[in-house]
């Protein structure tokens, strides 16, 4: 038999095949995707279900045209389905090829290809997305494909001329192919064909030295497509296919099952559960349903549920759990070995608060950093980007003052548009999360506080029981950490941290023997383009501390309170430009926001009442962002290699164990 491209509707065109396919590889429209700009494509249903459907359909032609030992490799990426707040994610993959067992297929195997180059996210409250599953299905237990291979696959995405994104890596197809045993005069098969990845690869198994004769049949509707499978794949047979009706119906989803469950309490702030079983797994995804789980934990908390020897229904029921109000918003893949298992993060689906996710604590730093030498190299003229305030502002580092111990610049000076100002900037090699390092304290018994305003909690102090955070003289007293150290010494000279320092002033202060008199010296009128670019490294001011919101807007309204202001007359006294902003500044609810810097100072003289949460809120400070040359983004991603279990759990712990509570735990 000779390749051939059959054009027109994939179920039409799978009814015209008349030899058996021994193996079939694909990679349909995504759901939602992309438009792909005819009538009777599929990817642009409805909803889930009736995507899920029509290709359960399809599918199952394919299935009555698989040879008997036949194998099928299926490539579908999920997707998220926007509601309100968070979306969820929606397990199309593997809800579709539950499916696809109910309706006969048997499923082998789920090959997870991870993307090392994937595309970089920005998304700060969940993984990025670096892994899409491959579901390998049989017709029956006797069949070609090799069992007991690795079921993870690393292989970068390919650049294509074409314009079509959603092109197959060739190294995937043929990993794909080195899977199965095929025979001479084997016929491979792709119902969604694009560009004709899948026919390029084939054929190449026919060349070398013991080239094998196999044939391949490419099902395609698009006119741009065929014309490229036709010059890539030299397939010169093409042959039109008339349209079809034919029967499909929205898939019928399972509630998820109710009843006796393991139920999993130990942290109201979120849980980390790994099941060995889909038995255990199950059991306690029935345990989340119950009005005991609900209550135990805040309405912020996070999940992460992860089953060693998943199953099917395992990746299936997740995907229900939103049924019971939550959303799901990453299945994890941690491999062990080169094998993996799931693990799914969820959260409460609520309008009222957003969950809590310290990234940060986890981010993957740069490599470069790690062998970077601090010393070698040049800061002067390196870019400062502000956009902290109401207008973006950028300036360029003309002074450093004070290095810490690897060499780092610690005090530095910047000259914006027109004015220059001493900042401090943090130590790319220190703990990140010096940045929450506030302690809190009972201002009865001076007892350090492990846990900050709970909206949703009793908030006593742990020590003498004191009802905290609800009038003026039982808000908690805040103090600063040793990052502050340099401040405070500097406060004791002429500028602050974070102060214009004007020119006039500046000229002014130089008869004085101020420790910046020198900086008269330094050539105000230099040209923006004289900064320097050194690997694309800059640095970008923001808040010293990462506050939690909540708090702020908790300690906000009881200072608002103290004074007998309403928000509305802290509205009036402010200009009119306000009057959207102010409400959210005193709410607790995921509509809430900290003042930027700028408004603080307003707030502070409004307010009128001494707390130092003012001055820590309009601390501000130089964080060093590296943009790796390799443009890889920096968030992680849902895949992530493991040894250690314990260490797998401590790592998911920190995303949502409380500032204080974690700050206690690692010291
Ligand atoms: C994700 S692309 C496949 C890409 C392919 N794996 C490659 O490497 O180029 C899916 C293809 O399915 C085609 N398609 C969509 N609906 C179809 C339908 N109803 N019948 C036939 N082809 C269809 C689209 O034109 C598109 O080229």
């Amino acid at each position: 038999m000779r390749s051939i491209i059959l054009q027109g509707d994939v179920y039409a065109c799978l009814e015209e095949i008349d030899e058996p396919i021994a193996v079939a590889i694909t990679s349909p429209p995504y759901w939602r995707q992309r438009d792909y700009g005819f009538v009777g494509q599929i990817g642009q249903e409805r909803t889930p279900e009736e995507y899920i459907g029509r290709l359960v359909a399809v599918y199952d032609k394919l299935r009555e045209k698989l040879r008997e030992d036949g194998i099928f490799f299926l490539n579908v990426g999920d997707k998220y389905l926007g509601q309100y707040g968070k979306s969820h994610l929606l397990q199309i993959p593997y809800r579709l090829g539950y499916h696809m067992v109910k309706t006969g297929w048997r499923l082998e195997d789920i090959i997870i290809w991870h993307k090392p180059n994937h595309l970089p996210s920005s998304v700060k409250d969940r993984f990025g997305n670096t892994y899409e599953p491959v579901l390998v299905f049989a017709k029956d237990k006797d069949n070609i494909y090799q069992k007991g291979l690795k079921n993870v696959v690393r292989i970068p995405l390919q650049q294509t001329p074409w314009k079509h994104t959603a092109v197959f890596p060739e190294k995937l197809v043929e990993e794909m192919l080195n899977r199965v045993k095929l025979e001479d005069e084997d016929v491979v098969l792709d119902p969604f064909a694009g560009t004709g990845t899948v026919a390029v690869v084939t054929q190449r198994m026919n060349g070398g030295l013991f080239p094998k004769r196999i044939s391949s049949i490419m099902i395609e509707k698009g006119d741009e497509f065929v014309k490229i499978i036709r010059e890539r794949a030299h397939i010169e047979q093409t042959k039109k296919v008339d349209d079809k009706v034919y029967v499909w119906r929205p898939s019928v989803e399972q509630m998820l099952p109710k009843g006796g469950s393991n139920e999993i309490l130990e942290d109201k702030h979120g849980e980390v559960f790994i099941s060995q079983t889909s038995a255990e797994f199950l059991s306690a995804l029935r345990g989340i349903t119950s009005d005991r789980f609900k209550h135990f934990h805040r309405e912020d908390a996070l999940y992460f549920f992860g089953v060693k020897n998943w199953s099917l229904e395992d990746l299936y029921y997740i995907a229900q759990i939103f049924q019971e109000g939550y959303v799901l918003r990453n299945m994890l893949v941690v491999t062990e070995n080169g094998n993996w298992f799931p693990v799914f993060l969820f959260a409460r689906d609520s309008t009222i608060v957003a969950y809590k996710f310290y990234l940060d604590r986890i981010r993957t730093r740069p490599k470069t950093e790690e062998h970077r030498d601090w010393f070698k190299e040049d800061y002067i003229g390196m870019r400062v980007s502000d956009i902290s305030g109401k207008k973006n502002k950028e300036g360029w580092v003309i002074k450093v003052l004070e290095n810490y111990d690897n060499g780092f610049p610690k005090l530095i000076v910047v000259q914006w548009d027109g004015y220059a100002s001493l900042e401090i900037a943090l130590n790319p090699e220190s703990d990140e999360s010096l940045l929450e390092g506030l302690v809190f304290k009972c201002p009865k018994c001076q007892a350090k506080l492990g846990e900050l305003f709970d909206p949703a909690g009793e908030n006593l102090c742990p020590k003498c029981g004191l009802q905290l955070w609800d009038q003026f003289d039982r808000i908690p007293l805040i103090e600063e950490p040793v990052i502050t150290q340099v401040t405070s010494k500097l406060k004791g000279g002429d500028y602050m941290v974070g102060e214009v320092l004007k020119i006039e002033q500046l000229k002014r202060k130089k008869s004085t023997t101020s420790k910046f008199a020198e900086l008269d010296r330094v050539n105000w009128g230099a040209s923006p383009g004289a900064r320097k670019t050194m690997l694309g490294d800059y640095f970008s001011k923001m808040r010293l501390y990462r506050i939690d919101q909540p708090t702020v807007a908790q300690y906000l309204t009881i200072l608002r309170r103290h004074k007998k202001l309403s928000v509305q007359d802290v509205i009036d006294k402010l200009p009119s430009e306000y009057k959207h902003t102010v409400g959210h500044w005193f709410r607790k609810d995921f509509g809430g926001s900290i003042p930027i810097p700028e408004d603080v100072t307003l707030l502070k003289q409004i307010l009128d009442v001494h707390n130092n949460l003012f001055e820590i809120l309009e601390k501000s400070a130089l964080k060093f962002q590296t943009v790796m040359a390799s443009g890889k983004g920096r968030n992680p991603g849902d895949f992530i290699e493991c040894q250690d279990e314990q260490e797998l759990i401590a790592y998911l712990r920190k995303l949502y164990v409380p500032p204080l509570r974690y700050i206690q735990d690692r010291s």
